[in-house]
């Protein structure tokens, strides 16, 4: 089985048996390291000694974290060679070779590095403050480093060390993956730079590529925010004689390391407070492997199908287009003339394409870039390759421009087109202008009703589409599918109705979003929960599959459990691990059983919440935006921990609410972002917002959308906006917490609630922020108001509050 299992492997505590407390952080050529003694770097971070990795009995030499409890290890010596007992032992030789033996004095493992010993060099290995091993030479008067770790990464990039290569030995600088959490022999994959062109990272499966960092831009990577630095660390980008590499260094105390457990590389951040590792990806995007759109294709994470060519492009082979396959991708409409009068078509919000095949100055001006790209008959693009300084520096592009991925990026790209084809886009693009200008005239209302009879056509057309796909679907496709899918247990229908009595009524344990779910008894006992979508969802199967395989890899201690699937004629089932204490809106609205819910228990479910949002948006290597977080979706196993369902599900399943029996409302009312609610517009902080609530609702127990209140027409929002401005903010509490309640606790909550249900979806904090704002002592940001406040005088606000069930309805044609 493929490892996808990073949490393990971070969290996974190493054997230290009998380490002796040895305070010294380095030994002579004199010493010897036996398995159970360590030395430990000076700041007492790191450790370096044999251990054991996962569940294995083999024995490595290696370096991890010492202040953190859990042991992370971010280096191992022999790898590929471990010791099958405890008899290993690290030596230093007189001549600077570090060497590692087993008990019977074999030698597994050797640096391979020395110097003359002609002039008796004093040679010492030392264990630094930045988790770097070296081997100096002290007898010279200058130190001089003869082996250092650092060049030798294994699957993990601390700071200060190197990714790229060094333009003078020709050694190159980069991650593997381990074999699995028991096996840190290399994996499958690499984490390297590529120095063809202009620099960039890859992400690689032997030779093949699987994904890319955005440029460096001067200031950071495509495709990163760089709005706000990075608080915790600063990136750098080497280029010299010597070397041309990055790294990056840390700002704060706080601990952040790249680790690459599987196909990607994910970020992790030591938080104290919870003693453990916040994640998240640097390169999610699952749907945009490399090149899947192909030549002047452009892919987009959220968008489905991900493909769609550049304007002024059309697909090569239409029939294969449709099919989410644009692996052949883009022609040009008009070819180019060369030479005479090709111009240039500026594009952005864009992840520049690959550039193993470009050119690039960073001394040129823009102007004489596109003089250098026009010049060129094979040119195909230009753009700056800096930001710095209102842009600077030349990067020319000479082959089919692939790998492009739309994102929130302000750099400009310019490809070449032909003189022809840049005069029909002119006209075209005037043409629509005029009706913009004629809308924008018109008054807002009109403007809301235009938006909403143009959504609704737009949704309905693809709902068409959608059936298309359902009859389209053949039994033999299926067999295919399923045979792909090796990682999930396939259950037949027999086995899912003896386990629920035939769907019997008394087993039905509710009725979640999509369909009813039953409690099920497996033949060895395991208790499961069964959930049957409903028939009547659009998906096709082919689809549904697609999404069963990735919602199978996401694995968090704060996401339910998927065990598997089975498909009965057009019946979609999944299985799941039971929760004894169903879902949390279950206890919270009900008067009794909310009483056995303290502060601390309430408080522990939302730090849960938060984490586990925060693995769908940034940890996991598809960014899954939820869609449909709600009280009944959240699950509380035996120790009331929190659990999140429906996830992955609620992108192609979203559009109604089963619990209110009606297909009428997007997502579920009461937590649905108004830039949803308005424009469908779904992101990562419709997501954020949802979980606001959920947090106002756990602090009050009161639902937001049964709200009511004697003084005022507030939903409960507005209600804890109101009790925040006039400092009241504890009156908000549910009566029955008055006894458990840590009020610095529950003012922190709710004012974290108030931020994620700001109004506008770009002020509202990002959940690896949401989990940092919860766990920190500091002082917070002021929330601005929320959303579905009618107070201000805002017409956006009017018309939201407006917009009844009916109309989204009408939005959305379902
Ligand atoms: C080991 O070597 C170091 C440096 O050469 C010396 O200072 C130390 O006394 C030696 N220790 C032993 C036990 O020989
Ligand atoms: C050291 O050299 C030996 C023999 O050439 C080789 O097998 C081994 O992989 C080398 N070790 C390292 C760490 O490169
Ligand atoms: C060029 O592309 C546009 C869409 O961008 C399409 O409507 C038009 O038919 C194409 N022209 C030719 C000649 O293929
Ligand atoms: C996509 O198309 C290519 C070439 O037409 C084909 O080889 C490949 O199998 C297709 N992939 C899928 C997933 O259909
Ligand atoms: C880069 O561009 C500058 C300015 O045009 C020029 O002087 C310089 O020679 C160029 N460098 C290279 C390596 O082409
Ligand atoms: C353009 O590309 C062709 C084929 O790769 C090559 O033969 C030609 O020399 C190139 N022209 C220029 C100006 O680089």
């Amino acid at each position: 089985m493929r490892s996808n299992k990073w949490i393990l492997l971070a969290s996974c505590a190493f054997l230290l048996l009998g380490s002796t407390s040895a305070t010294l952080d380095n030994i002579y050529s004199n010493q010897t390291i036996k398995d159970g003694e360590t030395i430990v770097s000076d700041d007492q971070m790191y450790e370096l000694g044999f251990f054991s990795p996962g569940k294995s009995k083999n024995r490595y030499l290696g370096i991890w974290y010492k202040k953190i409890s859990t042991g992370t290890n971010v280096w191992v010596a022999n790898r590929e060679k471990p010791i099958t007992d405890k008899s290993g032992m690290l030596k230093l030789s007189r001549d600077g070779n570090l060497i590692v033996l087993s008990g019977d004095g074999t030698k597994i493992w050797s640096s391979n590095s020395t110097v003359s010993t002609s002039y008796n060099p004093v040679v010492v290995l030392q264990l630094l403050d930045s988790g770097n091993l070296v081997v100096w030479d002290q007898s010279r008067r200058k130190q001089s480093v003869i082996w250092q770790s650092f060049d030798y990464p294994g699957n993990t990039w601390l700071p200060g060390m190197k990714i790229g290569k060094n333009l003078v030995t020709g050694r190159e600088w980069f991650t593997t993956s381990w074999k699995s959490t028991d096996d840190p022999s290399p994996g499958l994959y690499l984490h390297t730079l590529n120095v063809n062109g202009y620099p960039q990272i890859f992400g690689k499966q032997g030779p093949r590529l699987l994904w890319r960092i955005g440029l460096w831009n001067g200031l950071t990577f495509q495709g990163l925010p760089k709005k706000t630095p990075n608080p915790y660390s600063s990136l750098q980008f080497v280029y010299n004689k010597e070397e041309i590499c990055y790294k990056y260094n840390l700002k704060t105390s706080v601990q952040r390391i790249l680790v690459m457990p599987d196909d990607t590389t994910i970020q992790l951040l030591w938080i104290d407070q919870i003693k453990d590792w916040a994640a998240h990806s640097l390169a999610s995007k699952d749907r945009c492997r490399y090149g899947l759109c192909g030549p002047y294709g452009s892919c987009n994470n959220n968008r489905y199908p991900p493909c769609k060519c550049l304007i002024g492009f059309r697909p090569r082979v239409p029939a294969e287009w449709d099919r989410v396959n644009g692996s052949s991708g883009c022609e040009r409409n008009k070819s180019l003339d060369c030479g005479s009068g090709d111009g240039f078509k500026r594009i952005s919000g864009v992840i520049f394409p690959d550039t193993q095949r470009s050119w690039y100055n960073q001394s040129m001006t823009l102007k004489e870039c596109e003089m250098a790209c026009r010049r060129n008959c094979n040119c195909t693009a230009y753009a700056n390759s800096d930001i710095r300084n209102g842009g600077s520096g030349c990067l020319l592009w000479f082959n089919e421009l692939i790998d492009i991925t739309e994102c929130d990026e302000t750099q400009d790209l310019y490809i070449k087109f032909a003189a022809s084809e840049l005069a029909d886009s002119q006209s075209s693009f005037n043409k629509k202008k005029r009706v913009i200008i004629v809308a924008l005239l018109t008054s807002s209302v009109v403007l809301l009703l235009f938006a909403m009879v143009y959504a609704g056509k737009k949704k309905k057309r693809s709902h068409v589409r959608e059936r298309g796909d359902w009859y389209g679907f053949n039994k033999k496709n299926n067999i295919v599918q399923m045979e792909d899918l090796d990682e999930l247990p396939f259950f037949p229908q027999r086995r899912i109705a003896k386990a629920t009595n035939n769907f019997s009524i008394n087993n039905k344990i509710g009725e979640g979003g999509f369909g009813p779910v039953y409690k099920g008894v497996l033949e060895d006992g395991q208790e499961v929960a069964v959930k049957r979508l409903s028939e009547t969802s659009k998906q096709g199967l082919d689809e549904f599959m697609n999404e069963i395989r990735t919602i199978a890899k996401l694995q968090h201690r704060n996401l339910v459990k998927l065990l598997g699937y089975c498909i009965h004629g057009n019946e979609l089932i999944v299985i799941y691990e039971y929760m004894t204490n169903k879902s949390l809106d279950f206890i919270l609205f009900d008067e009794t059983k909310s009483m056995m819910l303290d502060w601390p228990q309430r408080f522990h479910i939302i730090h849960g919440m938060a984490r586990g949002v925060l693995y769908l948006h940034q940890d996991s290597r598809l960014q899954i935006i939820h869609r449909d977080l709600k009280a009944g979706n959240i699950l509380l196993d035996a120790d009331m921990n929190p659990k999140i369902s429906d996830f992955g599900l609620a992108r192609k399943f979203v559009g109604f609410d089963a619990t209110a029996k009606t297909k009428k409302v997007v997502g579920t009312h009461g937590y649905i972002s108004p830039e949803y609610a308005l424009y469908g517009r779904f992101s990562i902080k419709s997501d954020v917002f949802s979980f606001g609530v959920l947090v106002l609702e756990i602090v009050s127990g009161k639902k937001n959308r049964e709200f009511s209140h004697d003084n005022h027409n507030d939903n409960l929002l507005g209600h804890a906006w109101r009790l925040y401005k006039q400092g009241r903010s504890m009156e908000l509490m549910s009566a029955s917490l008055r006894g458990s309640c840590i009020v610095s606790e529950v003012l922190q909550s709710i004012q974290v609630a108030l931020l994620c249900v700001q109004h506008h979806a770009e002020d509202r904090p990002t959940m690896l922020s949401v989990v940092l704002m919860l766990v920190s002592k500091g002082v917070l940001p002021e929330p601005k108001h929320p959303a579905f406040y009618s107070e201000e005088s805002c017409s956006e606000l009017e018309s939201i509050s407006s917009v009844d069930e009916s109309m989204i309805t009408l939005l959305y044609g379902r």
